[in-house]
């Protein structure tokens, strides 16, 4: 399997949704990082389930345990060893799937691959190891001092918010259960959410990240793009079925003469459809993309699907599952970002 995000800022993770722990090791973490652990548990607190009544009701404490490679609070250079010891597993929820395979979930696929599979909670393929990555990406981001990331929900099924980001006040992200920096749009996300629940079916939706001050530079063309490594990342996150950056998909519709973007005499442009990225290096500018989250399999609908020895039966969801895993994702892509930039901008630094 490929467990490890990163070249030089390297995170290797392990563990199942209900085995006793997850964890892992960040290797080429630089020294003399002074860690702030209040920062890393509030971004794990912003991710673990139970947080509201529109995600999974698993309790989770998720607090990180660090076993090696911090001294005295400051990093030590050394690998960084760290453990989060699941505390709430059901896996009496799971016995109905021994032997089903969830439509559009990783049964099917891991047990084809492997030979058998740990049906409990999904194993490997569950969204349990995305507390590892938002540890990893915590400590990126306090190596990232004047780098601001912020992401946030754009849609929620037909539900959008059209603003551009530039007319959001992106401090307000926090304010409500969905992560929408809009009072009005979040409510109404909210209600969907909620009433797709209560039909016991799931919703997917999208989420825009925005990272300013990113120094000119990062990113090694030709495959370690900046875009193509921030695509990768996200298209990593369990549920992801679309990563667009800058213009995206709606830049295929414009003509060259609007879609370029016009420098000013200091080297910023005066649009940004390039979304801060040229030749898959920084230029700079605002990096914006979007990530789009399908409605994920788990549903407490009655579906057809097949056992292992192809016959047609029936499955329903049973447990704890998130109705919209988009607002538990905010900072899961925000902490993806961050390790990425770390990475590259180490790599760019041992180039000079
Ligand atoms: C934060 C988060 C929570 C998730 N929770 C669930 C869940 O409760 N039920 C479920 O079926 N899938 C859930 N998923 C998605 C599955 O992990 C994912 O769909 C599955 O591993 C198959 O992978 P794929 O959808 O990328 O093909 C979650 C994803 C994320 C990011």
């Amino acid at each position: 399997m490929s467990n490890s995000l990163g070249k030089l800022f390297k995170l290797t993770t392990f563990g199942e949704s209900h085995g006793s722990a997850i964890g892992g090791i960040i290797d080429g973490c630089p020294a003399g990082i002074e860690l702030d652990f209040k920062a890393i548990q509030y971004e794990l607190n912003r991710r673990k389930p139970g947080q509201s009544k529109i995600t999974t009701q698993r309790k989770e404490d998720d607090e990180v345990e660090f076993l090696s490679g911090i001294f005295e609070g400051k990093t030590t250079g050394t690998a960084i060893g760290f453990q989060i010891k699941n505390t709430n597993q059901k896996s009496k929820d799971y016995s109905h799937n021994t032997d089903v395979y969830r439509p559009s979930h990783a049964d099917y696929t891991y047990d084809k691959k492997y030979g058998f599979r740990d049906h409990k909670g999904g194993g490997r393929s569950s969204a349990r190891d995305t507390a590892n990555w938002i540890v990893g990406g915590a400590i990126a981001r306090q190596i990232l001092i004047n780098v601001n990331i912020n992401a946030f929900t754009t849609s929620i099924g037909d539900i959008n918010l059209e603003k551009p980001y530039q007319d959001l006040d992106l401090s307000k992200t926090e304010n409500n259960i969905v992560r929408c920096p809009d009072n009005v749009i979040s409510e109404k996300m909210i209600n969907l959410i909620d009433n797709i629940r209560k039909q016991g079916d799931t919703i997917g939706g999208t989420i825009t990240c925005v990272i300013k001050n990113v120094p000119i530079g990062l990113g090694e063309p030709v495959f370690d793009k900046l875009h193509a490594n921030l695509g990768k990342a996200m298209l990593s996150i369990n549920a992801v079925k679309g990563f667009e950056y800058g213009s995206g998909f709606s830049g295929a519709k414009m003509k060259g003469s609007r879609h370029n973007d016009i420098f000013n005499e200091d080297g910023s442009t005066q649009t940004n459809h390039s979304g801060g990225i040229q030749g898959g290096i920084s230029n700079g500018m605002d990096i914006y993309f979007k990530v789009a989250f399908k409605p994920v399999a788990t549903i407490m609908k009655k579906q057809q699907t097949i056992n292992s020895k192809g016959e047609i039966v029936e499955i329903q969801g049973k447990g704890r599952h998130d109705p919209c895993v988009v607002p538990r994702a905010v900072p899961i892509v925000e902490a993806l970002s961050a390790m990425v930039l770390v990475d590259l901008l180490l790599i760019h630094n041992a180039r000079k």
